[in-house]
């Protein structure tokens, strides 16, 4: 096993934590390198700052046996690593364009430190083209060739939040190499951590695009979903009934429809096809209208609120909007990207009181969204309620409990007619 001792990984969140501990928990030496000092602390102690189901066992076992050490000296953990791999982070800036700092910085560190037969495997979420045109030049700055002194690999990571361990051990592995040998090695290293398919693809460009194209799939499925959804609105028939039936076809998988896309995949990876290709010319104007679509969705739902408030009299200014649930999606506590930010300043712009609860979700994070964190009680007291996510906790929740006289529901989790039984004025995307 000649890649088995040492690895740097840059980058511990999400996704670079349960990566180093994992691969530490298999016997490889992992420094990390990480910009939060506050993490790299806790981190250093065997405490994971990161609450995903059997993380924080792995890092304490890993930290305690020796085998995963952070570090601050990132050129020295280079210079003593065989194998470098790169989980920084890839925002988006003002303009809808990959910010590629990190992994340049990551890139440059690297450079300094890099050794003939040294592996660089790049696993953060980029652009087509990256690694070619941005990645290898600067690690070239070295003085060292790709492929002739060192092996270069680039593997999407596809773990959802909440069954991140799961995933990654059990998830099919795509890579893509600058050549040959930079494909085998890393296919050898990822053997170690996931008894999921290893599937090589002909170079590096290919495995960045697959990435890409499977979170720009889904976001316009949902797209799709969502128009069809509002057209049925219109229509008064029930596009959750009719989207179900069409998928008994053998060839028909439409998404659910709800309040908008989240998280850091979907809401952003479809803009980095659209930024490679109008590096080429072209508009990519599916991808690009599937956004639209999308991030116009917490619009619709202002929609369906104040046309529902209208019915009774009211209007959004000055009522009080209760929200169940930030996260972007159900079961996990993440809101990046979530559409509830969005709902939640148009509601604010628009003059609401705006509360809202989620069992994942800390306060903090509620608040920096810019609602008042309350019980679910406060909640189904409001104005009007907005069911947001579709956590599995708000399944069981009764016409009884509502004290609010109207319900929002943008995800397909309860049955209108208990609702409407109980005289609630109940709304949803699609019906
Ligand atoms: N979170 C997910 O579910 C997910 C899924 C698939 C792919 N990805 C991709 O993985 C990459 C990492 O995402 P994440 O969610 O783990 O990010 P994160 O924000 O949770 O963590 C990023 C880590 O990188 C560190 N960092 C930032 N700049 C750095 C630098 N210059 N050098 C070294 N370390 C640096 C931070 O301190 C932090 O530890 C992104 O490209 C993302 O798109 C994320």
């Amino acid at each position: 096993m000649t890649d088995k001792n040492k690895i740097t990984i840059f980058g511990l969140g999400h996704i670079g934590l349960p990566t180093a501990s994992l691969f530490a928990d298999k016997g490889f030496n992992v420094k990390g390198i990480a910009r939060d000092d506050e993490k790299l602390r806790l981190i250093s102690k065997g405490i994971s700052p990161i609450d995903e189901p059997g993380l924080s066992e792995l890092v304490k076992i890993t930290v305690e046996n020796g085998h995963f050490t952070v570090s601050y000296d990132e050129v020295e953990a280079v210079s003593s690593s065989n194998i470098m791999i790169i989980i920084v982070p890839t925002p988006m800036d003002e303009q809808n364009r990959a910010d590629l700092t990190a992994v340049k910085e990551a890139s440059k560190t690297i450079s300094q430190g890099l050794k003939k037969g040294d592996l660089v495997v790049v696993e953060s979420t980029v652009p087509q083209g990256t690694c070619d045109n941005i990645v290898i030049p600067i690690l070239e700055e070295s003085g060292l060739k790709a492929g002739e002194d060192f092996s270069v690999a680039y593997t999407p990571e596809r773990a959802i939040p909440n069954n991140t361990i799961y995933e990654m051990t059990h998830n099919a592995r795509v890579i893509g190499g600058y050549d040959e040998r930079s494909a085998d090695r890393a296919s050898e290293l990822y053997k170690h951590i996931t008894v999921g398919d290893v599937i090589k693809v002909k170079n590096l460009i290919t495995a960045e695009t697959v990435k890409l194209i499977e979170n720009t799939y889904r976001d316009a499925n949902i797209a799709l979903s969502n128009e069809i959804a509002m057209i049925c609105e219109e229509l008064g028939v029930d596009a959750i009934e009719a989207i179900k039936v069409a998928n008994y076809h053998p060839r028909v998988n439409l998404h659910i429809p709800g309040p908008g896309v989240g998280g850091h995949c979907l809401a952003i990876d479809p803009y980095f096809i659209v930024e490679t290709a109008k590096g080429k010319g072209m508009q990519a104007p599916l991808i690009s209208t599937a956004r639209i679509i999308n991030e116009g969705m917490p619009q619709h739902v202002i929609k369906l609120i104040s046309d529902t408030l209208a019915e009774v009299g009211q209007e959004i200014k000055g009522s009080t909007i209760g929200l169940l649930g930030v996260a972007y999606k159900g079961n996990v506590a993440d809101a990046r990207e979530t559409p509830a930010k969005d709902l939640i300043n148009i509601l604010k712009e628009k003059g609401a009181h705006v509360y809202a609860t989620d069992p994942y979700t800390p306060k903090e994070g509620i608040r920096a969204l810019g609602a008042e964190p309350v019980d679910m009680g406060q909640v189904l007291n409001c104005d009007c309620v907005v069911l947001v996510t579709d956590h599995d906790e708000y399944r069981d929740i009764k016409p009884e409990m509502v004290k609010s006289p109207i319900f929002i529901c943008t995800r397909p989790i309860l049955n209108p007619e208990d609702f409407e039984k109980s005289g609630i004025i109940f709304r949803g995307i699609g019906r």
